[in-house]
């Protein structure tokens, strides 16, 4: 059976899965798609978010506008919707922009997620799923990537990140706090229904940005560099839907709701595709020449992140259901043809 040939209204919530869930950062891109599988499974959700990259009109679910860092703001939304349990996508996360600003990211990354755990904690709040990256790897030692790889970041993004693992893991152990941390490879796709997808400001990511050209937004694609050591000499990632992401979230924190403490897994299709595959499949299915020019290597792109283990599967039950790259750009062009502003209107 084609993985495409599922619909996204016909899984089922996993079960015992209860709220109220608090989702900081739930106005972003995979945090609106996991908010609205929530909602679509009956989770009572509520979304926190100040919506300095996310977007009101991604918001499907109560939004209460606050900054994490702010310790009486947060604090206020856990007294007035008493969460349950918590996932937390909230992050500055553009690898570039860490290595010239990485004050920014140990401020916004590592220590407003401690005031996040300490407002958990006060309110006895023992539940986080937490967004975690494939960049916590750092440079591949080999690939595919399982969860046993060395964790050995290279960017002060990967490093916050990696940061944060740790404090969950320290938390875990002193005060029982029971985490996920679900490492991401590359987050693509728009939900099923061509409402929300993808929108940064400004966008850095290969696949909107070719979808762009196709819409005629952009005159050409620049590809980083074709003398990688790979097949076609352009640089390999494993890009997974946002929705088969927001899934793996509601899975993971039903697990920890059951009393599993400690969740560490990638979420990948174990599949992955060059720079010109990804170009040459948005040309079939947009129908349009997209023009691309080979430019030099941008700066600290590994040649190939595929994920490997099968962590997901066996602690979450967790597949991809619309792993295919086709599958993965057909959603994108929908919604980037019908929303030619993303989120924006
Ligand atoms: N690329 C181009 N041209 C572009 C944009 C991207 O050739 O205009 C290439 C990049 O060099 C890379 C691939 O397309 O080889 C994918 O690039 P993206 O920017 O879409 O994604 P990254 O792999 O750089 O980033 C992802 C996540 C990050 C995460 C990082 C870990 O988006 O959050 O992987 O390395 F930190």
């Amino acid at each position: 059976m084609s993985a495409s040939s599922s619909s996204a209204g016909s899984t089922p919530a996993p079960s015992g899965l209860t709220g109220p869930v608090l989702v900081i950062g739930g106005a972003g891109y995979i945090g609106s798609h996991t908010v609205a599988e929530l909602v679509r499974c009956g989770v009572p959700t509520i979304i926190y978010d100040n919506l300095s990259t996310g977007h009101r009109s991604a918001a499907r679910a109560t939004l209460v506008v606050g900054d994490m860092g702010n310790r009486e703001q947060l604090l206020r939304a856990f007294r007035e919707h008493r969460p349950r349990s918590v996932i937390h996508f909230a992050a500055k996360c553009f690898v570039g922009e860490s290595v010239t600003d990485p004050a920014k990211y140990y401020l916004e990354n590592v220590v407003y997620t401690h005031t996040l755990l300490e407002v958990m904690r006060e309110r006895g709040v023992q539940e986080i799923v937490f967004s975690s990256t494939c960049a916590t790897y750092g440079e591949p030692v080999r690939v595919p990537i399982d969860e046993t790889h060395p964790q050995v970041p290279i960017s002060p993004y990967g490093k916050t990140k990696l940061h944060i693992e740790h404090m969950l893991e320290d938390y875990t152990r002193a005060y029982g706090l029971r985490a996920a941390a679900l490492r991401y490879f590359n987050a693509a796709g728009a939900s099923q229904d061509g409402t929300l997808g993808e929108d940064h400001q400004p966008e850095t990511h290969l696949i909107p940005l070719v979808l762009q050209v196709a819409l005629g937004q952009r005159p050409e694609i620049l590809i980083f560099g074709d003398d990688y050591p790979t097949p076609d000499g352009t640089c390999i990632r494993g890009y997974v839907h946002v929705e088969d992401l927001a899934r793996a979230h509601l899975a993971a924190l039903a697990r920890l709701q059951a009393g599993v403490s400690s969740i560490r897994c990638n979420l990948g299709t174990g599949s992955g595709y060059s720079v010109r595959e990804v170009i040459e499949a948005a040309r079939r299915i947009s129908g349009h020449p997209i023009p691309a020019r080979v430019v030099a290597r941008r700066e600290g792109d590994p040649p190939c992140l595929v994920s490997g283990g099968t962590r997901a599967r066996d602690l979450l039950g967790w597949q991809p259901q619309r792993g295919e790259l086709e599958d993965i750009l057909h959603d994108a062009w929908r919604f980037h043809s019908t929303k030619r502003n993303g989120m924006r209107g």
